[in-house]
């Protein structure tokens, strides 16, 4: 029984290797292990800032992010940078419209991210979400739970995906990107690498500028994996002694009668 269990839990698992890399016909995505994946897995701070600063210097000339609130960068698990900090950022980087001024005014931290200011690039909120790197066989999410969903590793890919091929389109300018379904994308390469520098003096080559913006934009969309992880693992602990509890007492409320000849 043990054997045949073992078997099959293999095969499952080669399955949704192998669908991993049959997802290569959509546009090849890279495995990235980030700190994040796992059933305890957790952003890295230090990561989340740096993405922070990439995406502020580089991705905001043009995406947006409408759906985070500024103020969440001081979260715990998140950034968690300093509030004072958190106040300069918003000022210094972002202008809003109040419509009680009639007027532009520096950002708080109680706004938004701003929207998109190229009308043709997607807001970045839940991208991380909204694309899945992975697929797996339905049902079973096994890469999901090893890998996480690869959305994160779908952008890294997007970024470091570029052949340097260009072609024009309709007056637009086409990429080619080994990585985005259809292999052409409107978006100019956007980073090189040493694009930004770090405070820290953080590697700052393409791959790892990538990654920690990738990062920085999965804990944009899913700012509460952590906590989801966390509950849904005291769910599990909870069930296994609540299961434990159940057959014993079913064990032992029949033990009288077990065994006994029906009359
Ligand atoms: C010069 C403007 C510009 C900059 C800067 C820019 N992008 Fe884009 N981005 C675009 C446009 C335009 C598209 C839409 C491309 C398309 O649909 O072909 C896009 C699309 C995307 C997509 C979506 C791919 C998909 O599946 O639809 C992602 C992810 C992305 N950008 C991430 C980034 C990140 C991360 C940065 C910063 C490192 C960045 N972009 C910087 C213009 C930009």
């Amino acid at each position: 029984m043990f054997r045949k269990f073992t078997i099959s839990a293999l095969a499952a698992l080669a399955l949704s290797a192998g669908a991993a890399q049959a997802a290569g016909s959509e546009g090849h995505i890279e495995d990235v292990d980030f700190s994040f994946e796992g059933p305890f897995g957790t952003f890295d701070q230090n990561q989340l800032q740096r993405g922070l600063q990439i995406y502020t210097e580089v991705c905001s000339a043009c995406h947006g992010l409408r759906y985070v609130p500024i103020r969440t960068l001081a979260d715990e698990g998140g950034p968690h940078l300093p509030e004072d900090q958190v106040r300069a950022y918003a000022a210094q980087n972002f202008e809003v419209f109040d419509a009680e001024l009639d007027d532009f005014r520096p950002a708080k931290p109680a706004d938004h991210f701003p929207v998109s200011n190229l009308e043709n690039a997607p807001d970045l909120s839940l991208m991380a979400k909204g694309r899945a790197g992975f697929h797996g066989p339905y049902g079973l999410g096994l890469n999901q739970l090893f890998k996480g969903m690869g959305g994160a590793e779908y952008i890294v890919s997007i970024l470091a995906g570029y052949t340097g091929e260009t072609k024009e389109e309709a007056g637009t300018t086409y990429y080619e990107n080994t990585a985005f379904p259809g292999g052409w994308i409107a978006m100019a390469p956007p980073l090189a690498g040493e694009d930004v520098e770090f405070a820290d003096g953080h590697a700052n080559d393409l791959h790892h500028e990538a990654e920690d913006v990738a990062a920085f934009l999965m804990w944009a969309a899913e700012p509460k994996m952590m906590a989801r992880k966390h509950a849904g693992f005291v769910g599990v602990v909870f069930l296994v002694i609540l299961g434990a509890l159940l057959y014993l007492t079913n064990k032992r409320l029949w033990a009288p009668h077990k065994g006994k000849k029906i009359a």
